[in-house]
């Protein structure tokens, strides 16, 4: 019963909190599973993660390399194995984050993110992909008060016109594509979310 779950949202929209608890629920059923993140997954995912987060200025070009050679390196690594052993992934951000950020946000050639999304993951898509919605200064509000002023992530410092661009693009995708996606509501309480991601999953599963 291979399946693929993403989570995508800007930064602070409770990705990682509802992927948790969608790995508890698995797991507790005993169904084999498996979360990761990205950039990072991989020893040089995580090599790549650091130098993506080490303040470096950097052209928005070597940026979207980088995390797709991050990408690369976590499917085939990682998460094609996996499924082909028929399990769960439940993957923090994918695909659609390099399109949101990298394309919507740097105003990188769609087209060509697209097709580099394409080669690195050798076509995997995922069964379905949580998008966890909220406005921007709410995001970015829960950020500042629950990690002290900023842990060091790529785009804390980046103006709120950049995250408001992200949103728009995610908002984008899902609607292109709304089977594909479950758009969801991020101010809502976290343990409601959790039970109606929970739903969708089951009927996938
Ligand atoms: P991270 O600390 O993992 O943030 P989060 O918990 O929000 O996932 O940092 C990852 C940052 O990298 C995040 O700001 C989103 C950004 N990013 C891109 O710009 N492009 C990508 O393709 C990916 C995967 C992440």
């Amino acid at each position: 019963m291979a399946c693929f779950i993403v989570f995508e949202g800007g930064d602070g929209s409770g990705k990682s909190t509802q992927a948790r608890s969608l790995l508890r629920r698995l797991r507790r059923r005993g169904i084999k599973v498996l979360r990761t993140r990205e950039p990072g997954g991989t020893p040089l995912g995580q090599s790549l993660r650091l130098l993506l987060k080490s303040g470096e200025p950097m052209a928005p070009m070597s940026e979207l390399m980088l995390f797709e050679a991050a990408r690369a390196q976590l499917v085939q690594q990682v998460i094609r194995p996996f499924l082909d052993q028929g399990g769960v992934v439940i993957a923090d951000r994918f695909t659609s984050s390099t399109m949101a950020y990298q394309g919507y946000g740097r105003g990188l050639d769609r087209e060509l993110i697209e097709r580099l999304n394409r080669e690195a993951t050798g076509g995997l898509e995922p069964d379905l992909t949580v998008l966890l919605d909220l406005p921007v200064e709410t995001a970015l509000g829960r950020k500042g008060s629950g990690k002290s002023g900023g842990n060091g992530d790529t785009f804390d410092d980046a103006p709120v016109d950049f995250h408001r661009k992200i949103r728009r693009g995610y908002s984008a995708l899902a609607a292109s594509d709304p089977d594909g996606w479950l758009v969801l509501d991020g101010q809502r309480p976290p343990e409601e979310l959790s039970r109606e991601i929970w739903a969708k999953v089951q009927t996938i599963l």
